[in-house]
Parts: structure tokens; C-alpha cells; sequence
């Protein structure tokens, strides 16, 4: 068994859920990219842990690119004004592009990710989220054709997903205690 981080409250998705959604998402992934030129872009940093995993899950030929941007403003909440801060090293044109992402929340940041790889002509742009946070009132910017599963709308950290660059390496998900950053 994992121990806990004196800084999490609870464990949301353990390893062995995250095995399990990473397994199905990519079997699903698999099915659907058969014949097709598959490339996965995953967003610096958070979605690293969750490539590293999705992309051995998925049995068709595939690349991998990363892309990084940086949102506008001191705020931490998405504004979906984005800069980016390293682009692709390769040409989308034409390929079957798949974006994957650790968290959807506003889903600002892939609006406009999304937005802006589709000027490039790739043959088809889909995202793949591990998490999609259910937020009261909200709807997502986007719509997203691969989720692994939702969670709530608290502060999660683990399995890549950081606060203030700390928590990344947790191989679980789980709620952030509130006083850690409040
Ligand atoms: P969006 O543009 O609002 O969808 O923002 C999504 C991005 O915000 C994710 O890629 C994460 O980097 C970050 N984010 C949103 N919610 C959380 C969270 O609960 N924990 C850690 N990062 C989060
Ligand atoms: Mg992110």
C-alpha cells in the first residue's frame, strides 16, 4: 500500500483505478486509430505521467509531440488568453491528432489549443483527458471524445497534477488539503 502525503486529505483514484481507466481509454484509442496516423501532443507539464502511461496502453503505431503554453496573467484561474511557451517539433498536417491532457476544468486552455492546431490541417484533432472536473453551473469550453473519469470540483494533485510544482510524482490521485493553499 501507498502512504498517504501528509498534504492529502484522501485518495481519489488509487493506482490500481488509474491502471484500470489508462487500460480501457487505451483499448478504446486502439480501436478507433486502427489504420489511421496516429500522433498524441501532450500539454507540458502535467500530462506527462499520463502520456507515459496512455501511450503504452495503445497497441497502434503511434508519435509523440509536446507542446507547452502559459496562460495571461497572475491569475490561477484559466483566463484562455494562452501563450505558447514550446510548439510542436512536428508537422500535424494531415495526421490523426490526438491532444492529451491530465485535467479538463473550464476547458479554456484546449479551446484554444485546439483552435489554434486545427489552422495547422491536421486529418482529425480529438482530446484524451484523464480527469474531468465536474464543476456546478459549468459546462467545458470543449468536448472531449476520451475521458478516463470525472472527479469533483476540489483541488487534486498526483499522477502529474501539481500545486505549485509540488505533488506530481504522487502515483495517486488525490484531494489537496484545503490549508495547504489557503
Ligand atoms: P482549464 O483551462 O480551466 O480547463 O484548465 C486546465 C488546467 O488547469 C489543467 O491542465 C491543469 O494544469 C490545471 N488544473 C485545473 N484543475 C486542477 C486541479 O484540481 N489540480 C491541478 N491542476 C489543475
Ligand atoms: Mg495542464
Amino acid at each position: 500500500m501507498t502512504t498517504l502525503h501528509p498534504d492529502v486529505e484522501s485518495v481519489l483514484f488509487s493506482e490500481e483505478d488509474i491502471a484500470q481507466i489508462v487500460k480501457r481509454m487505451g483499448e478504446q484509442i486502439s480501436r478507433d486509430y486502427a489504420g489511421k496516423d496516429l500522433v498524441l501532443i501532450a500539454v507540458l507539464r502535467g500530462a506527462v505521467v499520463f502520456m507515459g502511461d496512455l501511450m503504452r496502453a495503445i497497441d497502434v503505431p503511434l508519435s509523440i509531440d509536446f507542446m507547452a503554453v502559459s496562460s495571461y496573467g497572475a491569475n490561477a484561474k484559466s483566463s484562455g488568453i494562452v501563450r505558447i511557451v514550446k510548439d510542436l517539433d512536428m508537422d500535424i498536417k494531415g495526421r490523426d491528432v490526438l491532444i492529451v491532457e491530465d485535467i479538463l476544468d473550464s476547458g479554456l486552455t484546449l479551446k484554444y489549443l485546439m483552435q489554434n492546431l486545427s489552422n495547422r490541417g491536421p486529418a482529425s484533432l480529438e482530446v484524451a483527458t484523464f480527469l474531468w472536473k465536474d464543476v456546478e453551473g459549468k459546462q467545458a469550453a470543449i468536448d472531449p471524445k476520451y475521458v478516463g473519469t470525472h472527479c469533483p470540483d476540489a483541488f487534486v494533485v498526483g499522477y502529474g497534477l501539481d500545486y505549485a510544482e509540488h505533488y506530481r510524482n504522487l502515483p495517486y490521485v488525490g484531494i489537496l488539503k484545503p490549508e495547504v493553499y489557503s
